[in-house]
C-alpha cells in the first residue's frame, strides 16, 4: 500500500514574503478554503507575532477551516508561542510551528547566540508550546548548512522535548540531492526514536533544485513537504506543490507514495494564486506555465495527433486545465451563473452573487464570448477586493495621433468624491500621473505589464504593476476590456495595498522588513 505524504502548503507563509506578494484577509482566506478543498493536509497560515494583519489573518483562516491542520509560525520566544497559539487555537487541528537558526554562520551573526543557548531554547520553546498543544512542529533554520553533528543534537532535543514533526529546511537553496538524502539518512540512523516523529522537508529554489531536493527525500525517510503554489516564497521561491504532487504521481512507478490532493484543482489554484499576488507564471513553468501541454514543433504535433503518449507524460485534464474554457454569453441566467461560481470554487454570499452578476452581464455586453477565466477575474479583481482608501468611478482619456493624451479622472478617495486632469506621453502615462497627482503618491512605478486573460481582439486586458514606497514594494493588478481602465485600475489597487502595508507598519511588532530578516 502507498504511503501517504503530508502536504504542508505555506503559500500563506513563505509565499507570501514573495516581493511584492502581499494578501489581504480575504485573499488569504479565499487561497486557504481552495487549499483546503484541494486536500492539503496542513496550511501555514502566517507569522502571527509579525504585524496584526497576519494574526489576524491566521485567526480567521483557523475558525474558517474544518478539515485541515492551520499552523501558525514563531520564534523560540514565548511571546511569539503565546501569539501563534493565540492565532490558531480555533482551529479545529492547531499547529504551533517553531523555529530557531542552527547553522554557525546565523548564530555568529544573526542570533549572537552559542550551540548551548540554541539548544536550551529549542528545548523550551518545544515545551512551552507542548503545553497549549500537542501538534508542535520544530524547524531548525538553515539546516542544511548546519555542522551534521550538531544538527543532529538539535534533532535529538527537539524530539526529546516532545517535537511531532521535524522539519530540516534548505532555507538558502544551498543543498543538492546527494547532499540533502546524506543528511536525512544520518538524522534516521544517529537520532533514536526519529521514527516517532514526522520528518519534514522544507527547500528554497535558489539553485533550481527545490523539488529534486524534496523528492529524494521523500524516498530517504521524509513524509512531510512543505511547499507554495507555483512554487511562489522568498527569493527564487520555494518547492513547487504542484511539481511533487504530479511527480509523485506520475512516476508511480518509482514512487509508492501517494498525497490527498485532487490534482484537478492544481491549475484553478494555480490561476488563484496569480491573481491574487499579481505574480505571473512564467510561460514554461512545468505543469501550469501557458506552455506546459503546448506542442510546438511539427514533429511533436503529428505525434501528440497519433498518440498522445509519444509526447505527453501527463493530460491536461488531470491537472485541471479546462479542454475549452467556454461559458457563456450575455443570455445566460443567474441560476447557470452561480452554479458556475460554484464550480470555479468560489462560495460568495447573495450580494456578493448579485455584484459578480451584474459585472458578468456588463461584460457580457461588450464581449460575445466569457471565459471562465473572465469570470475568476471579475470576482478577484471586482468582488473580493477591498477598496480600502481609495476607488475608481470615472476614468475618459483623450488620444490619438495627434492629440496631447488627457486623461481626466474621478476618484472615491476616504469616501469623497475628487475630480482631476492632467497630460501624459501616452494614455497610460496621463491616467497614472493623474491619478498619482490626485493621492499625492509618493511611490514608484518599478514595472509595468499587461496581458490579455483569453484570446481575441475583445479580451479583457489584465495589467500588473510593481509600485515602491519606502522599501514596501507591492503589486497591484486590474481587469479590463479597455486596457487604459484596467491600467489605471491596477495602479489604484496597488496605491490601496501600499496604504494598508503602511497602517500595518505603522501597528507592527516585527515590521514586514525585519520579518523578512529574521526567516
Ligand atoms: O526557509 C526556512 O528555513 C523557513 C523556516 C521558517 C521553516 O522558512
Ligand atoms: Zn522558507
Amino acid at each position: 500500500m502507498s504511503e501517504h505524504i503530508y502536504i504542508f502548503d505555506t503559500t500563506l507563509r513563505d509565499g507570501e514574503q514573495s516581493p511584492g506578494a502581499t494578501m489581504n484577509i480575504q485573499e488569504k482566506l479565499r487561497v486557504a478554503k481552495q487549499l483546503e478543498q484541494m486536500g492539503v493536509d496542513i496550511i501555514e497560515a502566517g507569522f502571527p507575532i509579525s504585524s496584526e494583519g497576519d494574526f489576524e489573518s491566521v485567526r480567521t483562516i483557523a475558525k474558517a477551516l474544518e478539515r485541515c491542520t492551520v499552523a501558525g509560525l514563531a520564534r523560540t520566544n514565548r511571546e511569539d508561542i503565546d501569539r501563534a497559539w493565540d492565532a490558531v487555537r480555533a482551529a479545529k487541528y492547531p499547529r504551533i510551528h517553531t523555529f530557531i537558526a542552527t547553522s554557525d554562520i546565523h548564530l555568529t551573526h544573526k542570533l549572537k547566540k552559542s550551540r548551548e543557548e540554541v539548544l536550551r531554547d529549542i528545548a523550551n520553546a518545544v515545551t512551552y508550546a507542548k503545553k497549549m498543544t500537542d501538534d508542535v512542529e520544530f524547524s531548525a533554520e538553515d539546516a542544511t548548512r548546519t555542522e551534521l553533528s550538531f544538527l543532529i543534537e538539535v534533532v535529538r532535543t527537539a524530539l526529546k522535548a516532545g517535537a511531532t514533526t521535524i522539519n530540516i529546511p534548505d532555507t538558502v537553496g544551498y543543498t543538492v540531492p546527494t547532499e540533502y538524502v546524506h543528511i536525512l539518512d544520518s538524522i534516521r540512523k544517529e537520532v533514536e526514536g526519529i521514527e516517532k516523529t514526522i520528518l519534514s522537508v522544507h527547500c528554497h529554489n535558489d539553485l533550481g533544485l527545490a523539488t529534486a531536493n524534496s523528492i529524494m527525500a521523500i524516498q530517504h525517510g521524509a513524509r512531510q513537504v512543505e511547499c507554495t503554489i507555483n512554487g511562489i516564497g522568498e527569493r527564487a521561491g520555494n518547492t513547487a506543490m504542484e511539481e511533487v504532487v504530479m511527480a509523485l504521481r506520475t512516476r508511480s512507478d518509482l514512487f509508492p507514495y501517494e498525497t490527498g490532493i485532487d490534482t484537478t484543482l492544481i491549475y484553478p489554484t494555480s490561476r488563484l494564486v496569480s491573481q491574487i499576488t499579481g505574480m505571473k507564471v512564467q510561460p514554461n513553468k512545468a505543469i501550469v506555465g501557458a506552455n506546459a501541454f503546448a506542442h510546438e514543433a511539427g514533429i511533436h504535433q503529428d505525434g501528440v495527433l497519433k498518440e498522445k503518449l509519444t509526447y505527453e507524460i501527463m493530460t491536461p485534464e488531470s491537472v485541471g486545465i479546462p479542454k475549452s474554457s467556454l461559458v457563456m454569453g450575455k443570455h445566460s441566467g443567474r441560476h447557470a451563473f452561480r452554479d458556475r461560481l460554484k464550480s470555479l470554487g468560489f462560495d460568495l454570499n447573495t450580494e456578493q452573487i448579485q455584484k459578480a452578476f451584474e459585472l458578468f452581464k456588463a461584460l457580457a455586453d461588450k464581449k460575445k464570448t466569457v471565459y471562465d477565466e473572465d469570470i475568476v477575474a471579475i470576482v478577484m479583481h471586482e468582488v473580493l477586493r477591498i477598496p480600502y482608501r481609495y476607488r475608481l468611478n470615472y476614468l475618459n482619456i483623450v488620444s490619438g495621433t495627434s492629440a496631447i493624451p488627457t486623461a481626466v479622472v474621478t476618484m472615491e478617495i476616504d469616501g469623497e468624491s475628487v475630480r482631476d486632469v492632467d497630460f501624459g506621453d501616452g494614455p497610460v502615462d496621463a491616467a497614472l500621473k493623474t491619478i498619482k497627482k490626485m493621492t499625492h503618491s509618493r511611490s514608484r512605478l518599478l514595472r509595468f505589464a499587461i496581458n490579455a486573460i483569453t484570446g481575441g481582439t475583445d479580451a479583457q486586458g489584465e495589467v500588473t504593476v510593481h509600485v515602491e514606497e519606502d522599501g514596501i514594494s507591492v503589486l497591484g493588478q486590474g481587469a479590463h476590456t479597455d486596457i487604459i481602465v484596467a491600467s489605471a485600475k491596477a495602479y489604484i489597487n496597488a496605491l490601496n495595498k501600499l496604504e494598508l502595508q503602511k497602517a500595518k507598519r505603522g501597528k507592527n511588532i516585527v515590521t514586514q522588513d525585519t520579518k523578512k530578516g529574521v526567516i
